[in-house]
Parts: C-alpha cells; structure tokens; sequence
C-alpha cells in the first residue's frame, strides 16, 4: 500500500536536513536569482550547519530523490544577527562566533537564506514556517528568539516576506541591486539615480530588502514561531 500523499514525498518525509550532496542545487537556484561576485560557499554552509543542520529544510518530491522545496535558515547567534541585519556583514561573512551554539547561546536569530517553491503549486510557506516552528520548538534548552530576516532579491521574495509575513527593512537599507531579467542578470550597488536612468532605458531593476520582524510584532511568522 502506498501511504505516501502529495505533503509528504519520497519515503513519507516531509522535511529533512541539508546535506553536502544538495550544495551544488542550491547554489544554482540562488545564483539563477542573486548572482553576486562575492557568494556564499560550501565551507561557509558547512560552518552554518556544524552543529544544527536540521535549519537546512529540504522537502523531498514523491519522485526518488526528487526535492519539492527549499528553506535554507541559518541560525544565528546574536553577534551574528546584529551584523547580518544592520549589513554590516554578508550572509558569506557568517561563520565561526556569528553561528548560533545551543552550548554557548540563549539567543537565537533566524536569517531566511533561501526559499524556494519547486511544487508547481502556491503555499509552500504554508510547509515551510511549521516545519521551521517544529524546529525551534525541539530545542533544549529553549531559547529566546531575536527575529526572522531574510535579504529579498526577487519580485516573489519581496511579496513573501513583505506582503504575506509583514516583515519591513529596520534601520539597513540595502543599495544593492539586481539589474537585468530572466538569465541576464548582474548585482551591483547604485545610487538611487543611477537605478532611475537604467529603468529609464528599460533594463529591470529591482533593490534588494532586508526584511525583518521581531517577536511581538504581527506576523504570521510568530503564529509558528511561539516559542517563549
Ligand atoms: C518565494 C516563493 C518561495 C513563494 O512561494 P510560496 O510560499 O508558494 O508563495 P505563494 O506563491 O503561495 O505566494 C504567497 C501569496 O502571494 C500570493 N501571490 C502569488 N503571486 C502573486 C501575484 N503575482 N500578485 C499578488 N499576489 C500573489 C499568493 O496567492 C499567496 O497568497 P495566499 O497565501 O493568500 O494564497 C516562490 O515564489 C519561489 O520559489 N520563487 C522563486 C525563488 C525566489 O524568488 N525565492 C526568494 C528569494 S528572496
């Protein structure tokens, strides 16, 4: 008999941890989108994933080894948010102390690397943020959260975590953009002028956001995330 039903894929497993084989993936989906010059790599997401992996949400697809989604979170100590949110270091820069240690630390804050949908069909957030949520529910001891971030490159990133998670830039704003359309993409800084007169030549240009919310604030983030 098969139990297996479209929420929970290969092996009935709904989600499990990043491994090194599922690197060279989400790199491509993250480049297809954000091509910076200075990327994150495989040492830098094995130094996020050194002691809590699971944050690495991998949805397998009913097809064998097939994979339905993605929802890279890096968990985060404070040093490491305070740096990442206010911009003051990249996601590439965060490794070492500005990775959160269940041994060392009782503040965790939660930074949305990547997100994607591979389904075909709407609501994958509707997966993602409970799987997230049982997540941070299983830690020992519990923790007390700083927030949820994520640094939206895409028009859908945008609409997710601004529109649907009503989550706003706090203090750091980004000059840094994603110029081009569909393979033809480039990242760069610009001055907001500069920006003006690229669209001004009909070349898309869209700023990335560091979008933020912290507990307390309404999201439907923190339906989820109840923890303490
Ligand atoms: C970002 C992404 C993961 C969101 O997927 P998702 O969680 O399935 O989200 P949905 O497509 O259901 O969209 C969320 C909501 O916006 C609505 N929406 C979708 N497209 C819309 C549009 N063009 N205009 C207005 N609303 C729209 C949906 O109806 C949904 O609302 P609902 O929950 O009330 O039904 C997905 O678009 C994706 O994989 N994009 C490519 C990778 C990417 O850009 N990642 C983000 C990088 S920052």
């Amino acid at each position: 008999m098969n139990l297996l039903t479209p929420e929970t894929g290969e092996g009935g497993t709904l989600v499990r941890p990043i491994d090194r084989s599922d690197y060279p993936r989400l790199f491509e989906l993250d480049r297809a989108v954000y091509p910076t010059a200075s990327p994150v790599t495989e040492d830098v997401v094995d130094q996020w994933y050194r002691r809590n992996r699971e944050f690495g949400m991998i949805f397998p697809g009913e097809a064998p080894g097939s994979i339905s989604g993605l929802f890279i979170v890096i968990p985060l100590s404070q040093e490491g948010w305070d740096n990442l949110i206010t911009g003051k270091l990249t996601e590439a820069q965060m490794k070492d102390d500005m990775i959160f240690d269940p041994q060392r630390d009782t503040a965790l804050g939660l930074h949305n690397y990547h997100i994607e949908n591979l389904t075909g069909q709407q609501g994958f957030y509707k997966k993602a943020l409970p799987a997230l949520g049982n997540i941070v529910n299983a830690l020992e001891p519990q923790v007390n959260l700083l927030g949820f971030s994520a640094y939206a490159v895409t028009n859908a990133g945008i609409r997710l975590h601004e529109k649907q998670f009503n989550m706003h830039e706090q203090g750091f704003f980004s000059k840094e953009y994603v110029i081009g359309d569909g393979e033809d993409l480039r990242v760069a800084e610009l001055e907001p002028d500069e920006a003006g007169s690229i669209e001004n030549k009909g070349v898309r240009v869209l700023r990335c956001k560091m979008l933020i919310t912290t507990p307390g604030e309404k999201s439907i983030v923190w339906d989820y995330l109840k923890h303490k």
